[in-house]
Parts: C-alpha cells; sequence; structure tokens
C-alpha cells in the first residue's frame, strides 16, 4: 500500500498512562494543524461490545474465545469503510491507537494461548498495517495499579498486580522475541505526565 499518513500504536500495561498520552497527542498535533485520527482497542464496535461483555462477566468467554474475538475487532479496525483505520491512513491521517497486535501477544500468552498462534493469526492485521512506532509506556505495575485504584472505582478482569507482573514480562518477552521486525520505542512511564509526554513528541517528532 501507499501509505500517506502515518500510524502510532501505543502500548503498555492498564494503568500505564496510555490513554492519558495518546489525548495529549492528540491535541497537541490537532493544535499544530495535523489530521489526526485517534482510535483503540477494544474498539466501540459490536465485536469490541462483546469483548467488554466478557470483561465486566455480562457474558461467558474462555480464553481462546477472547483472543479470537480480538482478531475479528482488528481487522474490523483496520478495514471498516466508515473509519477504518487503513481508509484514514490513505486519507493522510496520522492514527493513534491505544493498544494494537502486540497488546494480543502480551495478554493472551497469560492465558496459555501459544505465542506463535496468536503471531500467525494477528498477521493479517500486521501485513495490513504495521506502525510506524510501538511507543510502550513502561510503568512499573506498582505504580499501574496505585494509578488505577486512584483513578476508578471498577477494576476489570485483568488488572491486579500479579497479572499485570505478568504482562509486563510478556510484553518484554514478545520484544526480543519480534525483534527488529517491529519498531518499538521504550519510554519510562515512572514520572509525570509532562515529562513522559517529552519522551513520546521526541519519538513522534522523527516520524513527521
Ligand atoms: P491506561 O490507558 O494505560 O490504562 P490511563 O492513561 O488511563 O492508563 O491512566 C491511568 C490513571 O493514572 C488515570 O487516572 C490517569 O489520570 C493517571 N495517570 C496517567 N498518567 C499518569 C502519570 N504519569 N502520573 C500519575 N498518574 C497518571
Ligand atoms: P483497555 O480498554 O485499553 O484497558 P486499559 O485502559 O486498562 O489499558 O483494554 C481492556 C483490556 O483488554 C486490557 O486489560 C487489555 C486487554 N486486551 C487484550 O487482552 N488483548 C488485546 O488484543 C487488547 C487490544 C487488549
Amino acid at each position: 500500500m501507499n501509505r500517506r499518513g502515518k500510524f502510532i500504536a501505543f502500548e503498555g500495561i492498564d494503568g500505564s498512562g496510555k490513554s492519558t498520552q495518546v489525548k495529549k497527542l492528540t491535541a497537541f498535533l490537532r493544535a499544530q494543524g495535523h489530521n489526526i485520527h485517534s482510535t483503540f482497542e477494544p474498539t466501540d464496535s459490536p465485536i469490541g461490545k462483546i469483548i467488554r461483555d466478557i470483561f465486566n462477566h455480562q457474558m461467558e468467554g474462555d480464553q481462546r474465545v477472547i483472543a479470537a474475538l480480538f482478531v475479528a475487532d482488528r481487522l474490523n479496525h483496520l478495514l471498516n469503510t466508515t473509519d477504518g483505520m487503513l481508509k484514514k491512513i490513505e486519507e493522510g491521517y496520522i492514527v493513534i491507537t491505544d493498544r494494537y497486535y502486540l497488546s494480543s501477544y502480551a495478554y493472551h500468552s497469560i492465558h496459555g494461548i501459544d505465542l506463535d498462534w496468536v503471531i500467525q493469526a494477528n498477521s493479517l492485521s500486521a501485513g495490513l498495517l504495521r506502525p510506524d512506532v510501538h511507543l510502550f509506556i513502561d510503568t512499573d505495575p506498582e505504580q499501574s495499579i496505585d494509578r488505577l485504584i486512584a483513578g476508578r472505582d471498577n477494576i476489570e478482569m485483568y488488572e491486579n498486580l500479579s497479572t499485570l507482573k505478568k504482562v509486563q514480562q510478556m510484553y518484554y518477552d514478545v520484544f526480543k522475541k519480534v525483534g527488529s521486525s517491529e519498531n518499538i520505542r521504550l519510554i519510562n512511564g515512572n514520572r509525570s505526565v509532562d515529562a513522559i509526554f517529552e519522551d513520546v513528541l521526541h519519538q513522534v517528532r522523527l516520524l513527521l
């Protein structure tokens, strides 16, 4: 594909501060006059809603089903003709997503789903649209939990300390495994919002 826009994916454990940085970056780049499409996974499509219903215990869902739903949600996120990311990229938008396939690699592996299967199952998405950069907000699980407790009252399925530690470790394992096939930048998330944002901007400026 002759890509016109840029594609930035934010990653990190729950509570790492991703969404905060996505919002700041979106506002900053818009103020500079860029066309920005800011989005997230799980999406707000019907497939994303099923995922959220499972996480909120409104529906039953085996871990294998969850992993497969994320594959479908992501393909729809890319391909839907209303505001799909591919369409937005072709229109010249800078697309910023809060989570992409590296989240699947990290989160589903900790539930015993074979990482090679997850990578293969997401290969259509990776083939369609690989991020120019994955920005991993690298925040200690202890800090992440503290932030979540301070900021919210409903802690989702994955959000307890031992799980966050496993997910964090899985991300590091995934980074080793994918090596240079992905452009991944780690940003120290154990700092103020503004200090993190400075590093985010530095990485983004390298692309624009
Ligand atoms: P994520 O999207 O990674 O789950 P959020 O951006 O929603 O994380 O942040 C989780 C909570 O922590 C929110 O209440 C947010 O306001 C707060 N927060 C985000 N970044 C920081 C930071 N650098 N320092 C302190 N609190 C933060
Ligand atoms: P999200 O709404 O981004 O939560 P948070 O703001 O706390 O990071 O994501 C919801 C959960 O979905 C989160 O715990 C991570 C999980 N997830 C997966 O398990 N697989 C995936 O492919 C993605 C994108 C998210």
